[in-house]
């Protein structure tokens, strides 16, 4: 049976990176018997141009019967100064909320051949393999209420609200410990029980959470340590799992660790494993249209795709290694260039892998 992948490119970057992961499907499909259908949608500045919405219906028609969806990224200057619910970044947060996207996989890897990419000590990054699983669809990015008020006084107030219920921690919980049994067996669940109530239910959750898993290790971090513990000696972590702000934060941080952001692929995923993918970088509206953006982290996106909702690790593999390869042969985006490597524009890198993935 054919997957339907929903491709959803986004402004800003957000084209020229999916167009380059698009062609490695194809190749895919072409050459090693994926079988896979494309669609097209509209989402963020793009969606809202189209359809006056950032998330318009028929986009959300569409991902909700496909199998998966790649996103590129949303956002740019002009849509600025539009009313928040019509800002592109809602879209982004409506489809997560509207496809259940929970668990939110973010790896950062460092490949060796970018080890002095790093703005960290090699001895400090090398062979670095972290995940952060992100809770997704809850917290202070969808709590009620929000807004800005005006006081009595005249004066403005802003305010959020975090929250999670017990359900909520348990389901990312329960994501966070199976992925860890999958990898090195280590699980650090991240909060700040410290001070917020919330994350003192997280951390009983989690520490209730750990007699099913009896073959994991779990252990707490206050999110201020965690954060300094990143930079400091981040191969101590093999997997966190934390609430939506702190994984928003942390995996920008874990992944400056290995040399650029323009790498590290997503995964968000519901129950049943369907999943939208995208890299962790925004849509780069300072270098867009200019050929120049690294498709790395949206190819390998494709590869996450492969894995967990496509069900086909061999030919994820294969995408991983095709990466592997065109980093071998010294092409760099001139995100991760150095003196002595080939500096390239998305295009062909797109191009080297696709022809990585012939060879
Ligand atoms: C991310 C992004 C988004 C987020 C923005 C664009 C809404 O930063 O995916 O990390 O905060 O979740
Ligand atoms: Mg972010």
């Amino acid at each position: 049976m054919s997957n339907k992948v929903l491709v959803l490119p986004g402004d800003g970057i957000g084209p020229e990176i999916v167009g380059e992961a698009a062609k490695v499907l194809e190749c895919l499909r072409q050459e090693h018997g994926l079988q896979v259908e494309l669609e097209q949608g509209l989402i963020g500045g793009a969606g809202y141009d189209a359809a006056g919405k950032p998330l318009p219906d028929e986009t959300l028609r569409l991902a909700k019967a496909s199998d998966a969806v790649l996103l590129g990224a949303v956002g740019g200057p002009k849509y600025d100064t539009l009313d928040r619910p019509l800002r592109p970044e809602r879209g982004l947060l409506a489809i997560r909320s509207e496809l259940e996207l929970f668990g939110n996989l973010r790896p950062a890897i460092l490949y060796p051949q970018l080890a002095s990419a790093s703005a960290l000590k090699p001895e400090v990054v090398s062979g670095l393999n972290i995940l952060i699983v992100r809770e997704l669809t809850g917290g202070i990015y969808f709590g009620e209420p929000r807004g800005i008020r005006t006081l009595e006084n005249g004066e403005r107030q802003g305010y959020n609200t975090l929250v999670y219920r017990e359900s909520e921690i348990e389901r990312i919980g329960r994501l966070a410990f199976e992925t860890a049994r999958k990898r090195d067996k280590r699980l650090c669940s991240v909060d700040k029980a410290n001070v917020l109530e919330v994350t003192e239910l997280w951390r009983e959750v989690m520490t209730r959470l750990s007699a099913d898993y009896p073959d994991v290790e779990l252990s707490h971090m206050y999110v201020d340590n965690a954060a300094m513990q990143l930079v400091r000696a981040p191969k101590q972590f093999d997997v966190i799992v934390t609430t939506n702000m702190f994984g928003d934060i942390l995996s920008d941080c874990a992944a400056m660790l290995t040399g650029s952001i323009g790498m590290l692929p997503s995964a968000s995923l519901d129950k049943n494993s369907r999943g939208m993918y995208e890299p962790i970088h925004g849509s780069a509206p300072d270098i867009a249209g200019q050929g120049v953006a690294n498709p790395l982290a949206t190819i390998l996106s494709v590869g996450m795709m492969l894995r967990y909702s496509l069900n086909e690790p061999a030919l994820a593999e294969k995408v991983e290694a095709a990466v592997g390869q065109v980093l071998d042969q010294g092409l760099r985006t001139p995100d991760i260039h150095t003196s002595d490597t080939r500096k390239v524009g998305t295009v062909a890198m797109g191009d080297a892998v696709v022809a990585a993935l012939r060879s």
